[in-house]
């Protein structure tokens, strides 16, 4: 086990952000609340993203949140040793963060009406966004080869575990009206039409001229403009964004950039065995 990890209940987390006592609180001291609104992701799903659109909706397009806020501060993870002091005394309606599988989560949250807002991304590309992030941040450990991080991926030795238990951990609340369910390439594709559904699942009436400013905003290259949300505070000596930028490539399918088809018939075939039997419609392609 690496200096920079800590291990908490078999699942590995970056320990300059997280410790056990973080963990613990994230379950047993969080008080939810019903209007509580979390984004739940597996990290490099497109996390900081949703850290972008929320905090507009809620702003009815106004960019003050954004251009003033650090995205880490305007959407705290609630995991974070910041978490607590970040989100205790907020005001309601809280914007919240979360890597945590579902049952890492208070057991208050599972009856409350706190609304989620679970993002997917195509594992092969999570992995690719993962690898490249692992290789600029001096706080995370070596990926090793990429040959070599597909097989820890695989396995769920990567920092938040596995994507696979995240996915299975919140696949079964899909049905419940307080959850929506999306993918980095539906926003992609259709960023406008997204941000429709995302106002009528948060109860925000969104008029086209705000849909509009927040799907600009929103942009991939003015997200990377934005200093509140492209991670240029950070000191070189920890993200090295010469190596990599945080808002790396921004696209869907980069994995076929990377992946040999030995590598991707291998992806495949341990994909269909570890989701076999989960309803889950959604594409490794
Ligand atoms: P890539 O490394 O493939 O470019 P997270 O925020 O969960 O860590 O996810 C980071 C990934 O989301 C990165 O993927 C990043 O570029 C991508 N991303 C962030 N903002 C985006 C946007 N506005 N449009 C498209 N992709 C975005």
């Amino acid at each position: 086990m690496s200096e920079l990890n800590l291990m908490y209940e078999g699942i590995k987390f970056p320990n300059h952000i997280h410790s056990e006592e973080s963990l613990r609180y994230a379950r047993d001291g969080f008080q939810v609340r019903d209007d509580d609104v979390f984004i739940v992701t597996y990290p490099k799903s497109g996390t900081t993203w949703m850290q972008e659109i929320l905090p507009l909706i809620y702003s009815n397009g106004d960019l003050t949140p954004v251009q003033t806020i650090p995205n880490w501060q305007r959407v705290p993870w609630l995991e974070h040793i910041s978490g607590k002091s970040l989100l205790e005394e907020r005001p309601s309606p809280r914007l919240i963060t979360t890597h945590l599988q579902n049952h890492m989560l208070p057991k208050i949250f599972h009856t409350s009406k706190a609304k989620v807002i679970y993002m997917a991304r195509n594992p092969k590309d999570v992995l690719v966004s993962a690898f490249h992030y692992y290789g600029m941040a001096s706080f995370l450990e070596d990926p090793g080869t990429f040959e070599e991080f597909i097989e820890k991926f695989l396995e769920g030795n990567v920092l938040f575990g596995s994507w696979f238990d995240h996915i299975k951990s919140w696949w079964p609340a899909k049905d419940q009206d307080n959850f929506i369910f999306l993918t980095y390439k539906e926003l992609l594709q259709d960023r406008r039409g997204t941000l429709v559904k995302l106002g009528d699942f948060l109860g925000k009436q969104l008029s086209s001229d705000t849909i509009e400013i927040i799907a600009n905003q929103s942009e991939f290259n003015n997200m990377k403009q934005n200093k509140m949300s492209n991670y240029s505070f950070v000191p070189e000596e920890l993200m090295d964004q010469k190596k990599s930028n945080f808002l790396r490539k921004g696209i869907a399918g980069d994995w076929k950039n990377h992946f040999t088809s030995a590598q991707n018939e291998h992806f495949n075939s341990v994909y269909a065995q570890k989701m076999k039997g989960l309803d889950f419609p959604y594409y490794n392609d």
